[in-house]
């Protein structure tokens, strides 16, 4: 008997692309970034973090400095760190941030996020920053990489080697790592009582078993990106962390199905962008966040009044949001905060499934390089 197989198709594990192995092994990555970080309810990084009781105290300001993907997890993290542990937190994208001049002092942390651990303005910022006086936390998901050798303190994401140009499973590793390391602060600057903090703990960990089932919803998100294939724009809509994964969203479609697309504030709509919506452009709307949620139904409305065709992300249980968009897609219940975690994942696979209807290299898109060593 003859075998026709090659290392490539091997590592692919079954799956065609990379992209789609690395989106379907989200929940391990989850898991194992998670793992061995919580103790008693609660979450412990003292082997990690160098930083004493005092110093966290004494933080006065965050900056995230990221590229990419990256950038929009930090994103994230400026409301996780804001809403949990009370710290003003500025977020820039690195190759903007050493020459705006920013204001560093010793009591400033600046937290890096980088997959590869190597890109050229990631490690120039992290650089600038430390001449400045500030402490430096890396997430990255390179043990040894040039990002975690010269950060003070590391957070590894345990992801595993990531291969497709367009990030999947790294960007919700470093999540996890930001709420890890946001529930971290709060506990030392007791902003949330330890009960408070402990639920958060217990959705965390229920995280990778919801990412399971939203991966179960794979057919219909892949009709719903076939049926988009053929436009050229198309919307994402969200309010609060919903933008943040929009933004999110829009760049994976960017990156390998080339179909152009922007990601707006929902309520900067109708500052413009309204201007451009026309009859059967397809928007994703993104309504999984309680705070704000009416405020978006209302925007959706705004939306579909102009003739949109538009897919809703809502949560389970959420059966109003039906009645304003055209298709909707449920991600499982979680709080607020950890909902990008899920709600990035339809989003991912739209990008994939509207990139293998129009025939593009899924794993190397145009132009993009996996990490940008040069500046
Ligand atoms: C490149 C990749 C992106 C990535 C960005 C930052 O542009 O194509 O997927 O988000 O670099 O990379 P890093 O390794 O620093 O996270």
């Amino acid at each position: 008997m003859r075998v026709n197989w090659d290392i490539a198709t091997a590592e692919k594990g079954g799956y065609d692309h990379f992209m789609l192995k690395e989106i379907h092994e989200q929940p391990k990555a989850i898991r194992d970034t998670l793992a061995s970080r919580t103790k008693n309810g609660l979450v412990d990084l003292s082997k990690e973090i160098s930083l004493s009781k005092e110093e966290i105290q004494n933080i006065e300001k965050i900056h995230f400095v990221a590229c990419g993907t990256a950038y929009h997890a930090g994103m994230v993290g400026k409301y996780v760190f804001e809403e949990l542990a009370r710290i003003p937190v500025e977020c820039d994208v690195a190759s903007e941030y050493r020459y705006r001049n920013p204001i560093i002092t010793e009591r400033t942390l600046v937290i890096v996020v980088s997959q590869s651990g190597e890109t050229a303005d990631t490690l120039a910022a992290l650089r600038e920053a430390k001449k400045q006086g500030a402490r430096v936390v890396a997430i990255t998901n390179v043990v040894g990489s040039s990002v975690a050798r010269e950060a003070d303190d590391v957070i590894i994401t345990w992801a595993g080697p990531e291969i497709a140009v367009a990030s999947t499973k790294a960007y919700t590793s470093q999540l996890i790592a930001i709420y890890l390391l946001g529930v971290y602060f709060a506990q030392v600057r007791g902003h949330k009582s330890a009960a408070e903090l402990q639920e958060i703990v217990t959705h965390l960990q229920e995280l990778p078993g919801k990412a399971e089932q939203v991966l179960k919803l794979e057919k219909s998100i892949e009709s719903f990106a076939r049926s988009i294939a053929k436009h050229q724009n198309l919307f994402f809509l969200g309010r609060g962390l919903d933008f943040a994964v929009a933004l999110e969203g829009s760049l994976k479609l960017k990156e390998i199905s080339y179909i152009h697309s922007e990601a707006y504030a929902a309520g900067e709509l109708k500052h413009g962008t309204l201007a451009l919506i026309e009859e059967n452009i397809p928007v994703i709307s993104l309504a999984t966040q309680k705070s704000v949620y009416d405020k978006m139904v209302s925007n959706i409305q705004e939306v579909k009044a102009r003739g949109a065709h538009i897919l809703g992300l809502a949560v389970e249980g959420d059966t109003e949001l039906r009645k304003s968009v055209d298709e909707v897609i449920r991600i499982p219940a979680t709080i607020d905060l950890l909902t990008p975690v899920l709600a990035v994942i339809p989003l991912q696979l739209i990008a994939y499934y509207a990139c293998v209807e129009r025939g593009y290299d899924v794993d190397k898109p145009r132009n993009l390089a996996k990490s940008v060593t040069v500046e």
